[in-house]
């Protein structure tokens, strides 16, 4: 007997029914969001995305779409990201694509974003933008869909995300402007820009077994790895900022919320200088604007 299924011996359960039976399964899971999940997997499994069923919670459920969302509730239940059984995240203000290759975009990383948009004020300006680690390519396409006339390149060590984030510049209408190369950081980079991103892998390599089985099952480790004290990427990036930053440019740089002191030291350390530190939505320190020490 499937023990997952919410009553094996009936043929029909409604959405009132199999909705109250995941809620369980998840609750036993420990997952963090119970009823959201629920419903957001329901939808998503009768096709129909949604996350409420006011007036439908005595739909009776075919057996195929009961099967298919016991299944989806068994996946959760392992801890499987919401977004990763979806296959796609909302960033900002751009839908876009996820696989086990990259980094699950996360919302307190839509901060650069915001950043970028609070700086640069003039929307019709011709910028040049670079990101270090492009993931799925949230942060250049989310900037590129904010600025109609600017362009970016994209890199990332992995082949497969940079398959990922042009099909995500694709369907976002944003492959003209974006263009993604495999480089180890700045080493296939020549030319200079407007506009450094970077969210680089800033985790502690012992400090990753203790995180959630939603990022340390899931989340690539490549994406997650900065080193023994978690500051190995920002050492390595930090020449490469000042060689492809143009004169008057910025960085927008994704920090750990305790990294504030130790990544500005080692961007200063470099000929960089730290202006601004913006908060993220829970209010910690997530992002440094830095530019060459020599403007200020
Ligand atoms: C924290 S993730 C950020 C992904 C995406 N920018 C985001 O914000 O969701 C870091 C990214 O850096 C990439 N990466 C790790 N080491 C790299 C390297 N040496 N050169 C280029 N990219 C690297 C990983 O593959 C991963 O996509």
């Amino acid at each position: 007997m499937n023990e997952m299924h919410p009553n094996p011996a009936k043929e029909t359960t409604s959405v009132k029914v199999i909705l109250e039976w995941a809620k369980g399964k998840l609750l036993e899971a420990q997952v963090e969001n119970p009823i959201l999940d629920a419903r957001l997997l329901l939808g998503f499994a009768l096709g129909t995305p949604q996350e409420r069923f006011y007036g439908s919670e005595d739909k009776i459920l075919t057996k195929t779409e009961a099967d298919n969302y016991t299944k989806i509730i068994a996946r959760r239940c392992k801890r499987e990201p919401v977004s990763r059984i979806l296959g796609t995240r909302g960033f900002w203000n751009l839908t876009l694509k996820i696989n086990p290759s990259s980094l699950d975009p996360r919302p307190d990383s839509e901060i650069l974003t915001e950043s970028i948009l609070k700086t640069f004020l003039d929307k019709a300006a011709n910028l040049k933008f670079i990101d270090f680690g492009t993931g799925t390519g949230c942060l250049l396409l989310s900037a590129l869909n904010e600025f109609p006339n600017s362009s970016g390149v994209g890199v990332d060590i992995s082949k497969e995300c940079i398959k990922l984030a042009r099909e995500n510049a694709a369907l976002n209408g944003l492959s003209r402007r974006a263009l993604f190369i495999e480089s180890d950081w700045g080493r296939a980079v020549t030319d200079k820009f407007d506009i450094i991103i970077a969210n680089p892998p800033y985790i502690q390599s012992d400090a990753i077994s203790s995180l959630d089985p939603e990022v340390k099952n899931f989340d690539p480790h490549i994406a997650l790895n900065g080193g023994q004290d978690g500051l190995s990427c920002y050492r390595k990036l930090a020449p490469q900022f000042v060689e492809v930053l143009k004169k008057r440019g910025l960085v927008f740089l994704e920090i750990g919320y305790n990294q504030r002191e130790s990544v500005s030291n080692i961007m200063e350390g470099s000929g960089l200088k730290c202006h601004q530190i913006n908060q993220d939505l829970g209010n910690r320190d997530r992002c440094l604007v830095l530019g060459h020490r020599h403007q200020y």
